[in-house]
């Protein structure tokens, strides 16, 4: 079982730290025996698996019940998982008793909340009851109306400084690592380099101490959209338009189902003569 200070041990020995998102058992599954270090369930979940435009809509209890999908199927891999819009914005307690319901309900070895200029105290507090916290800054979605779109950060000295200054805080308020999304990479390679918590980034160049993307994207699952920071490694569309076409044919012209996937009448005699009775 791999733990959180694997992370700090790997950015130590200048070692990349590799993660992904997941939504459902089978694919945490997968990550976890091919080795991977953090599994994350992501609100990202929202629009690559239920089609919203945005993070916002998923739930509580949406996230809560893949969660808890994912987390049967991980052994060895630090599982990581988002909390959703409005999980953690209305109150302290409503913030620490749904951070709870992780913890309670799967092996969650932390959760990530995406910072902002106003919740570093709430994110302090909540380290405080020794609750590990993974942070977001940068491109953070479920502030994407705020931002304009999903846009890169820090582009300018003025916003990278903001940015900057953000990560130094949230490091001072005892977060466990930080994902760096959509930003320069000058920028990610300042703060990780100045950081003694390990960076994880996403559309934020390669000098991150690690690097995660959503599954679906290095799949290949969506043959509309692949973001300019993915790298597509498999073209999972394809192969299942493939497998579909192909049984729809079987189907059609009666060569599925073969004799080897259908089950014989034991007392086929007494069958036959019971109806005829
Ligand atoms: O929701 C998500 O999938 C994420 C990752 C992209 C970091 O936040």
């Amino acid at each position: 079982m791999k733990y959180l200070s694997l992370l700090n041990e790997k950015k130590k020995n200048k070692e990349k730290i590799t993660a992904l998102t997941a939504y459902d058992y089978p694919t945490a599954r997968i990550l976890d025996e091919s080795g991977i270090d953090i599994v994350l369930v992501g609100d990202s979940y929202a629009m690559v698996k239920l089609g919203h435009e945005t993070t916002l809509p998923v739930t509580m209890t949406e996230m809560l019940s893949i969660s808890q999908a994912v987390s049967r199927g991980i052994r060895e891999s630090i599982l990581i998982i988002d909390m959703p819009f409005l999980s953690y914005q209305v109150s302290e307690a409503e913030a620490m008793y749904n951070i709870g319901l992780f913890f309670k309900e799967t092996k969650a070895q932390a959760v990530k909340i995406e910072a902002t200029a106003n919740n570093i105290s709430l994110i302090g507090k909540i380290v405080k009851m020794d609750v590990p916290i993974m942070a977001h800054i940068g491109l953070t979605p479920q502030s994407v109306y705020r931002l304009g779109g999903y846009r890169i950060q820090g582009k300018d000295a003025e916003s990278a400084y903001r940015i900057y200054e953000q990560a130094l805080a949230l490091e001072k308020a005892g977060v466990c690592s930080l994902v760096l999304e959509g930003m320069t990479s000058e920028l990610s390679q300042r703060i990780t380099e100045e950081l003694s918590i390990p960076t994880i980034g996403i559309g934020a160049g390669l000098y991150c101490d690690g690097q995660i993307l959503v599954i679906d994207d290095l799949l290949g699952m969506n043959p509309d959209y692949l973001p300019k920071h993915t790298k597509q490694y498999a073209d999972l569309y394809g192969i299942i338009r493939d497998a579909v076409g192909k049984y729809m044919i079987d189907v059609e012209q009666s060569r599925f189902p073969e004799e080897k996937h259908f089950t014989h009448l034991e007392e086929k005699e007494k069958f036959y003569k019971k109806i005829k009775a």
